[in-house]
């Protein structure tokens, strides 16, 4: 665990990250794929991760899909069949705990697998979008549940390719998406950061803009990662663990 020069140095950093948010009225939350490991949801970086196997030139950018929207579509189907199987975990609980409890709470997640939803996070933006919906490509009509598709690559209505509704590199983050994310995280006073490995802008840039107005930002991952050294608290643990801990009532929980 690491301290920051802000921190109160009488107190061990989970009792004073879990002190923090539960003084704090305004709150954000930023996720990242760690958040989703414990529900068995691979991550992109790291030894496990998807970036591992795969090229996200050939599968997640405007231009893949262009050259090959079928094999795009295969390796789409196949995350949301995996993602299908998974349940929410004590992480996403204890976010979607926090949500109720912070009077003003945001909880922006680069999660596309509508896990922090399921577990009733209700106040939330999904920065890079939802493996759950699809977007026409010709008649921009955005739809779709979690059923399988009946072909793929699968179609709209109008005839079209309908594409996922997920940000791909080199695209650009929905602007009304990014402008609540850093307004609230400009505003907040505690700014919980879980399961990223901040690399991925802008998305990396919400807890740097939140440091910049002042927040008490808390990092939770088990790895250090480029925030770590920036946030006023980074705490080495994972998210199903450490969260619940954070979000519990008593700090006791930490003894
Ligand atoms: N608890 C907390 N953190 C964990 C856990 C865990 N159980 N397991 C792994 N982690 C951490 C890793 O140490 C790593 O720092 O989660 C982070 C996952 O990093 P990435 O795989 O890079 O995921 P993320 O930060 O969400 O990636 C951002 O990159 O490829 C794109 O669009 C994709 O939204 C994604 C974006």
């Amino acid at each position: 665990m690491k301290s920051a020069k802000r921190r109160a140095p009488h107190l061990p950093v989970g009792e004073e990250a879990a002190a923090r948010l539960r003084a704090a009225h305004r709150v954000v939350a930023l996720t990242g794929a760690g958040v989703s490991a414990e529900s068995g949801v691979p991550t992109f970086r790291g030894p496990e991760g998807l970036w591992r196997e795969f090229r996200p030139e050939d599968l997640a950018t405007p231009d893949a899909f262009a050259r090959d929207p079928k094999l795009v579509w295969e390796w789409y189907a196949w995350r949301r069949e995996r993602v299908a199987g998974c349940r929410p975990n004590a992480a996403h609980r204890a976010l979607a705990a926090l949500d109720k409890r912070a009077p003003d709470f945001l909880l922006a997640t680069q999660n596309v697998d509508g896990l922090h939803a399921l577990a009733g996070s209700r106040r939330m933006v999904e920065l890079h979008g939802s493996l759950w919906r699809v977007r026409c490509t010709g008649c921009g009509h955005v739809g779709g549940d979690r059923s399988p598709f009946a072909e793929i690559p699968p179609r709209c209505e109008c005839g079209a390719l309908l594409r996922p509704d997920v940000v791909w590199f080199g695209e650009a983050l929905p602007t009304h998406i990014l402008e609540r994310a850093f307004a609230a995280a400009r505003e907040a006073e505690v700014v919980l950061v879980a399961g990223t490995s901040s690399l991925v802008y802008p998305a990396a840039a919400v807890p740097e803009a939140a440091l910049w107005a002042g927040a008490f930002v808390i990092e939770v991952n088990p790895e250090p990662t480029p925030l770590s050294a920036k946030a006023s608290l980074s705490i080495r643990g994972r998210a199903a663990e450490v969260l619940p801990m954070l979000v519990g009532e008593g700090a006791e929980v930490f003894h």
